[in-house]
């Protein structure tokens, strides 16, 4: 079956089971969306003071993400201007400089060219040779948002804003709960055998694999209360490119319903001076606290609230994700845990511990998720998984008609749209754009050359 016909079936909810383990399809997303969309690199807080670096891939390119000594933060090709070598081996530090291995060039952390060995013997000078103004490649586009640091090899992409529209009203209440910010600690990383496209669906909008999948964890009491009936009574909502669930906290104020999942007055009271009135009303008035969400194509977030520590008490914490792909069959997920900068210290250690016991590598939720989805990828390389059209329709009746309207503005503050109760309405979102990327020409590079004069 031609490509066109495998979008077209994604669009309508069909999914074809071999999309989540295909070579040509890998080539496909890697020309033509990994090439174009924003994607995440790190956070301004990994790198707070100049010279501070952290090394960041796109698929196979290597970025450094550096504050240089002027403190801009760029994020720079890492491939040495000479014969390629990568110039930065470390995966974070602190360096004025980074030299080259091979051959010894040299480049401030800005990225120009501050030292190339025998230039005047080997290249005749500045005439063989141009030294002045030469640097690391940059990213296409940089842009950043609360903080987030994203680029894009698309010299033409669309402001950061424009692309992730509306979605930025829910980014808010994961990385900014008070005017400083978020302050990220790791990441964690580790590969798994498992298609990207897999995890970032699961955080879109997957209420639905939590009382199975998930049944161990409210077994052995981690949750105040049996979770995974509650889901259902969540929402889920999809704004601008992207989306996520919510659960449906008992009834309160704003104050108690924040209380519930366990902040400090303190830190309550900075969220109701960040936040916008709608930001607060989706909690405060609706009743709806989020949860996991997805950017598109392969950034996540979590919001969780478990026991700690034999304790009745919960405790939030808050994680962001990325499904770096390797291959078809394999991704790279790097795990950070995000905490408000101005948290007292002991909610940050104790928020650190509840992560870790939830989703670092050795996280019970992970585990859990990451079975199911090895399982599936190693399935869907086979003949039969290409003749299998995976319903993706959770939620409709038929094509426009959905189980349960949208909430109204009365019932849900936020932008997009939302909706009560299990649906795979995000993951068809987050498929149909990936249908439309797959279908857009490649991005067209200009090539640069290194060294010949101006
Ligand atoms: Fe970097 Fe030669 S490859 S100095
Ligand atoms: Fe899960």
């Amino acid at each position: 079956r031609d490509h066109g016909t495998v979008l077209d079936d994604v669009r309508r909810g069909m999914t074809p089971a071999h999309i989540y383990n295909d070579r040509e399809i890998f080539d496909l997303e890697r020309e033509r969306l990994f090439s174009r969309a924003w994607m995440f690199v790190g956070h301004e807080s990994e790198v707070p003071e100049p010279g501070d670096y952290v090394v960041r891939r796109v698929l196979e390119d290597s970025f450094i993400v550096a504050r240089g000594n002027d403190g801009d933060v760029r994020v720079m090709f890492n491939m040495c201007l000479h014969r390629g070598m990568q110039v930065c081996r470390a995966e974070m530090g602190n360096a004025t400089h980074f030299r080259c291995p091979y051959h010894g060039w040299s480049y401030r952390n800005d990225g120009r060219i501050v030292g190339l060995p025998f230039h005047q013997e080997a290249y005749g000078g500045e005439a063989g040779f141009r030294r002045r103004g030469q640097a690391l490649l940059p990213a296409p586009s940089l842009d950043t948002y609360n903080g987030l640091i994203f680029i894009s090899l698309d010299p033409d992409a669309p402001p950061l804003r424009d692309y992730l529209g509306d979605f930025t009203f829910y980014l808010d209440y994961y990385t900014k709960q008070s005017a400083s910010g978020i302050e990220l600690r790791g990441p964690q990383r580790w590969r798994v055998k498992a298609n990207w496209k897999i995890g970032a669906e699961n955080f879109a909008g997957d209420m639905y694999h939590t009382p199975q999948t998930h049944a161990s964890v409210v077994e052995i009491g981690l949750f105040r209360e049996p979770k995974a009936e509650k889901r259902k009574d969540g929402c889920t909502y999809w704004a601008g490119r992207g989306g996520g669930t919510t659960y449906k906290l008992p009834p309160g104020t704003l104050d108690e319903r924040l209380r519930y999942v366990g902040y400090p007055d303190a830190m309550i009271e900075r969220m109701k001076t960040t936040w916008s009135a709608e930001q607060l009303a989706v909690i405060g008035d609706n009743g709806f606290m989020i949860s996991a969400a997805s950017v598109f194509p392969n950034l996540s977030f979590v919001h969780n609230w478990p026991k700690i520590e034999d304790s009745e008490d919960v405790l939030p914490f808050i994680s962001i994700r990325q499904w770096q792909p390797i291959s078809e069959d394999e991704t790279e997920v790097l795990s950070w845990f995000a905490v408000d900068k101005e948290a007292p210290e002991e909610f940050k250690a104790l928020s650190y511990k509840a992560y870790l016991m939830c989703f670092g590598s050795t996280g019970m939720f992970e585990q859990d998720d990451v079975e199911n989805w090895v399982s599936l990828t190693t399935t869907a390389a086979g003949s039969m998984a290409r003749r299998l059209l995976l319903n993706n329709r959770m939620g409709l009746h038929s094509d426009d008609s959905p189980v349960v309207p949208p909430l109204t503005p009365g019932e849900f503050a936020g932008p997009g749209v939302a909706r009560v109760g299990y649906g795979e309405y995000n993951q068809r979102s987050l498929l149909s754009d990936w249908a439309d990327h797959l279908e857009r020409p490649a991005v067209r590079r200009t090539p640069v050359e290194v060294g010949t004069p101006a």
